[in-house]
Formats: C-alpha cells, sequence, structure tokens
C-alpha cells in the first residue's frame, strides 16, 4: 500500500532535488485515479469554483463547498497529502477567523494542510493558522482571488520591479513560517530564483521548469474545462470529446430503439412468464 508523505519527505525531496508531483481534484472518482496515479499531494482548489460550479471565478466559492469536496478527496485518497485551499473571505477579514477556518479543513475533512493566497499582506493570518499547529503553504503571482487589483487572469513578475515584490512576498512569508510555496504564473528565472532562495519546497504551476514541483488543475490537463486554456497547461487527454460522443451515442441508440438490448434487461424468475401472462389477461379483458 502506498504510504501517504509528510511535509518531512516534501522538504527531502527538494533536497535531493526530486520533483514533487501535485494536481488538483476535487470529487471522488478523480481523488482516486490521482492517489492510483501516484501523485505525491493533492489541492482541493478553490478552482472547484470554475472548474465543478461553472462561476466565472472563484471568489463565490464558499467554506462548505470547500469543505465537501475536500472530505470526498480525502475518502477517495487515504494515502495522499491532500491539501484544502482557502476560499475568498474564509482568512482576510481576520486572524480568527483565519484560525476558524483553516481548523475546519483539519477536523472536518481530514486535510493534511492548507493553502492560502497573498504575500506581505496575509502575514498575520499566516502566523495566527502556524499558531494553530497548522501546515501551511503560500500562494504568491497570480492569485485569482485578487486577479481584480492585478488586471485580470495574468501573469506576473514579468519586470524587474514586480519581481522584486513577488520575492520580498516570498521571503516575508518564509519568515512568517509557511512551511511550503505556490508560485503561479510567474517568469521560469523568477520561479528559479525563489525556488533556490527558500529552503522550503516551491512548487509551480506556470512558474517554469525549475521549482521543486509542478501542480496542474486536472480539468486543465484532461481536457474536461471548456472555458479557456492558459499557456502552461499542457493537455494529456480530451475528456469533453470523450464524455460528449458516448453521450450523443447514446441519445442516438435510445432514440432508433438499439438501447437497451437483450442484455439490459432483467428476465423473470423460472416458472413466473406464464403466470405474469395469465395474470395480465384479466386486465386485457377489463379494456
Ligand atoms: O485553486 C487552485 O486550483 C489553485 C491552482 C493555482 C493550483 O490554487
Amino acid at each position: 500500500m502506498k504510504r501517504k508523505k509528510t511535509i518531512g519527505d516534501f522538504f527531502e525531496m527538494k533536497r535531493n532535488r526530486e520533483q514533487i508531483t501535485f494536481i488538483t481534484s476535487y470529487d471522488y472518482p478523480t481523488a482516486t485515479f490521482a492517489e492510483k496515479a501516484g501523485m505525491d499531494m493533492i489541492l482541493v482548489g478553490d478552482s472547484l469554483g470554475m472548474c465543478v460550479y461553472g462561476y466565472r471565478g472563484t471568489v463565490p466559492v464558499t467554506m462548505d463547498q470547500c469543505i465537501y469536496h475536500c472530505e470526498a478527496v480525502r475518502r477517495a485518497a487515504p494515502n495522499t497529502f491532500v491539501m484544502g485551499d482557502m476560499p475568498f473571505l474564509s482568512y482576510q477579514p481576520s486572524t480568527e477567523l483565519a484560525v476558524l477556518n483553516a481548523g475546519r479543513f483539519l477536523k472536518e475533512a481530514d486535510c493534511d494542510a492548507v493553502k492560502l493566497e497573498g504575500g506581505k499582506r496575509v502575514v498575520p493570518q499566516v502566523r495566527a493558522i502556524l499558531d494553530a499547529g497548522i501546515v501551511v503553504c503560500g500562494h504568491i503571482g497570480l492569485t485569482p482571488q485578487s486577479s481584480g487589483q492585478l488586471g485580470g487572469h495574468k501573469a506576473q513578475g514579468r519586470t524587474a520591479e514586480s519581481a522584486k515584490l513577488l520575492i520580498e512576498d516570498a521571503v516575508a512569508l518564509h519568515e512568517a513560517g509557511i512551511q511550503m510555496l505556490l508560485l503561479e504564473a510567474v517568469p521560469a528565472p523568477v520561479g528559479k530564483f525563489i525556488t533556490e532562495l527558500l529552503p522550503i519546497p516551491v512548487y509551480g504551476i506556470g512558474a517554469g521548469m525549475y521549482t521543486d514541483g509542478q501542480i496542474l488543475i486536472v480539468s486543465d490537463l484532461i481536457g474536461q474545462f471548456q472555458a479557456f486554456t492558459p499557456k502552461f497547461v499542457k493537455k494529456y487527454a480530451n475528456v469533453a470529446k470523450v464524455v460528449t460522443e458516448a453521450i450523443r451515442a447514446y441519445g442516438d441508440d435510445v432514440r432508433s430503439g438499439a438501447f437497451p438490448a437483450v442484455e439490459h434487461c432483467y428476465s423473470m424468475i423460472k416458472g413466473e412468464y406464464p403466470k405474469f401472462q395469465e395474470m395480465i389477461e384479466q386486465y386485457k379483458k377489463l379494456e
């Protein structure tokens, strides 16, 4: 049986330059596949707002939605490190709210860690959650919950000046005590510099090839999410096509009478059919 990796294993993998594999999942079947496929970590990302609920962004996602999806993923992947993603307004208003909501991921959904977006400005929340004994992953670069302030879903740190701000955020979060960091949509040299600067595991999504691990959104990589495809996505399957074709074929079969066939039908228990025929004769007589 697969052994669930711990934060200590991820530090060791960084030291050994062994890539850490990380993927999002939101539901029981997909998380079963992720564990079976040998992923080191699963993020139940607030991207579920777009990938599962069809929202335009992550802002409407609630704590309860995140908890339900984390519960399903944990049931499916008992031997994989599972990280809960703190949704918009679950940590920004106060350190107390941040601790209570971070704690829900552990108490109610048995998560191993939580992730929250932001740099220097979330340091008080990060400290408070860490003081409660919870493993914290930072998230800087493109932070979708504040994409309005960033001018949309755009790569960050593309000028030396803005890269400096990202580095300052990474250092501030590290000094606050985060045990892992996620970099989203930043140039590869910026990803490399921050990965080498910090002694903690740094994961990238659109942050180049030099980070300690990679994460992709499962709905992107299997070709399920249709609204748009970020530059950093590599599609490994076209599930949308496969599923649409299967449903279309089912509809065609129902319309033509090809489904259900004899093999999809139940038979009556031996000796019951003549009795059944006799019985329905009476109904026929009623007509
Ligand atoms: O919510 C999410 O899926 C994320 C991605 C950037 C991995 O945070």
